[in-house]
């Protein structure tokens, strides 16, 4: 996917302001070596230097990349895809802000390179969409798609229940230390046209496939289908759930740390 990164960065400015709270669970410490797994443009990988640890941000994306290294010159930047990077050092940790949701390929293949790249003992947190992420604003996609006649747009991301994550890192080798499901209704500060503002920055490629007379129609109604679940009167507000983990790496060769 190629993205619009100015307009990722500001247009839905609460995909960074998110990533305070998360440095604190992932805690870095001076001099530890830390990966931003799907740094984007690297706010949070900035948070994570400013707490003295030594980071490198992995994105995908070169737009996303070109970005980052402009915003941050300090800071070490890769593209590289999240199911096969390779590191040539052992990591202290790996964190991961709202970008493991957009890793559909193979998720246990992106744990996999995590573990592969972390020390034993060495920490992996994170934050996605959980199960029942974007609900409403998916409902009324899918039914202003259905309305006009669309086949179902297909949607990009990976939203994961506790209990499947919670097995799918145990398997890949973590021992789960904290995961935690919960709603997180965020307003869309300035998406003032609500869901279909989110859908063109979120869903671009759903709409690449509608023909170009039907975007605005077929936009409008979807925001009339969600506007009752979503809108207030002081603005938009995404249904966002989310799913926060901190694991930690086993020992090699033992079956469990408990
Ligand atoms: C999220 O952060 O939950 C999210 C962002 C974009 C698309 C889907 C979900």
């Amino acid at each position: 996917m190629h993205w619009a990164v100015t307009t990722y960065d500001t247009a839905f400015g609460y995909v960074s302001a998110h990533g305070a709270p998360l440095v604190d669970l992932l805690d870095p410490q001076p001099g530890e070596k830390i990966i931003d797994l799907g740094c984007g443009t690297g706010a949070f990988a900035a948070e994570i230097a400013e707490r003295g640890a030594a980071v490198l941000g992995i994105d995908g994306s070169p737009e996303m990349i070109a970005q980052a290294k402009a915003l941050h010159p300090e800071l070490s930047f890769a593209i590289d895809d999240a199911h096969c990077f390779t590191t040539s050092e052992s990591f202290d940790a790996v964190a991961s802000n709202a970008a493991l949701h957009w890793m559909t390929r193979d998720p246990d293949a992106v744990i996999a390179r995590v573990h592969e790249s972390l020390r034993p003992g060495g920490r992996f947190v994170g934050e996605l969409g959980g199960e029942g992420n974007c609900a409403e604003l998916i409902v009324a996609m899918q039914t202003a798609w259905r309305v006009f006649g669309l086949s179902e747009p297909e949607l990009p991301w990976y939203f994961p229940s506790p209990a499947e994550y919670a097995g799918r890192l145990e398997e890949g080798g973590f021992t789960v230390r904290l995961l935690e499901h919960a709603e997180r209704p965020s307003r869309m500060v300035e998406g003032p046209n609500g869901a279909a503002d989110w859908i063109r920055v979120y869903a671009p490629g759903a709409l690449a496939e509608v023909p170009p007379e039907l975007v605005e129609p077929l936009l409008q109604r979807v925001n009339d289908l969600a506007a009752p679940a979503l809108r207030r009167e002081s603005g938009w507000v995404a249904d966002y759930v989310r799913l926060r983990f901190a694991a930690v790496r086993k020992a090699d060769g033992s079956s469990s740390v408990y």
